[in-house]
């Protein structure tokens, strides 16, 4: 498929934050960005996760790479710096990253501490409110940013437990920052993947439940890969869906359709 696809991004700068290894949705968004015609910043978690993701970012023709962990005072402004120095702008953020205690995500709602909670929401959401008010002074011709949500924002989804009201308030947090950067020309999307196995999903109990039953409900009928979730964002960015904002747009094969 990408040999078809026509570099609609080319001098386009696009940050990627949430690439682990090459299973990640933000490898896949990156690669079809690039593939798009897109110059890229990446980042990397810490030391432990570096050795995985320069290699990528090497193969990516990354232009910026930086560490980011958005729980460390200064690394995202260190990283925006960065951008403001080599680019002087930029035009797509892709926000892909979630992250929840083990003992608060694996039991139920119930049982989630305010610790935990306030945790997840804050590296799973806030994170990405704060990466958008570095990010919109540098989207001086508008821009795009994406934030990976997950059907369980709307409806119960056994196991996913907490991070099913944080991915509803990084929904609704979309829908509020595309109204107050709608006027900028900047437009702002939570993208819904159907499951993928990636390291994240390997923290959800019985999530071979979750793929099988997403195979079977899905119209149709197969599992999404993350390349179909990379080019649903590049497509977004692009100026073909420049009237598409706010909205949460479902890259699920349409199993979010059927009971
Ligand atoms: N895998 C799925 O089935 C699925 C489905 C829908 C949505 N999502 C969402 O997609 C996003 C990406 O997850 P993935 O499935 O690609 O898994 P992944 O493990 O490949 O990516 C998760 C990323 O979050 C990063 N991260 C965690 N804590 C961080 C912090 N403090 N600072 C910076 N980065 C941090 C990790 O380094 C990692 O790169 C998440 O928001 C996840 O909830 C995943």
């Amino acid at each position: 498929m990408t040999d078809a696809i026509r570099p609609i991004l080319t001098g386009q700068k696009t940050l990627i934050v949430g690439i682990a290894n090459e299973h990640s949705i933000a490898y896949g968004c990156a690669k079809a960005f690039r593939t798009a015609g897109s110059e890229l910043a990446v980042t990397w978690l810490n030391d432990k996760a570096r050795p995985y993701v320069e290699p990528l970012a090497t193969e990516l023709e990354a232009s910026i790479a930086a560490p980011l962990d958005v729980a460390v005072p200064g690394q995202l402004e260190a990283v925006f710096d960065l951008i403001r120095a080599r680019w002087g702008k930029l035009d797509n953020l892709v926000h892909s990253i979630a992250f929840a205690p083990k003992e608060d995500l694996q039991g139920g709602l119930l049982d989630c501490s305010a610790a935990g909670f306030a945790t997840a929401m804050d590296i799973s959401c806030h994170s990405f409110v704060r990466m958008a008010k570095l990010a919109a002074p540098l989207m001086t011709g508008g821009g795009s940013m994406f934030a990976m949500s997950y059907d369980g924002a709307t409806r119960v989804v056994p196991n996913y437990n907490v991070m099913g009201p944080v991915k509803a308030a990084l929904e609704a947090s979309c829908r509020y920052l595309a109204y107050e950067l709608g006027g900028a020309g900047i437009r702002v999307h939570a993208i819904s993947p159907g499951p993928l196995k990636t390291r994240a999903a390997s923290g959800i109990k019985d999530f071979e439940l979750m793929l099988n039953d997403a195979a079977q409900r899905a119209p149709l009928g197969e599992l999404v890969d993350i390349m179909d979730v990379g080019f649903a964002c590049a497509y977004l960015a692009s100026d073909f869906a420049r009237r598409i904002t706010g909205g949460t747009i479902y890259v699920d094969g349409g199993a979010n359709v059927v009971a």
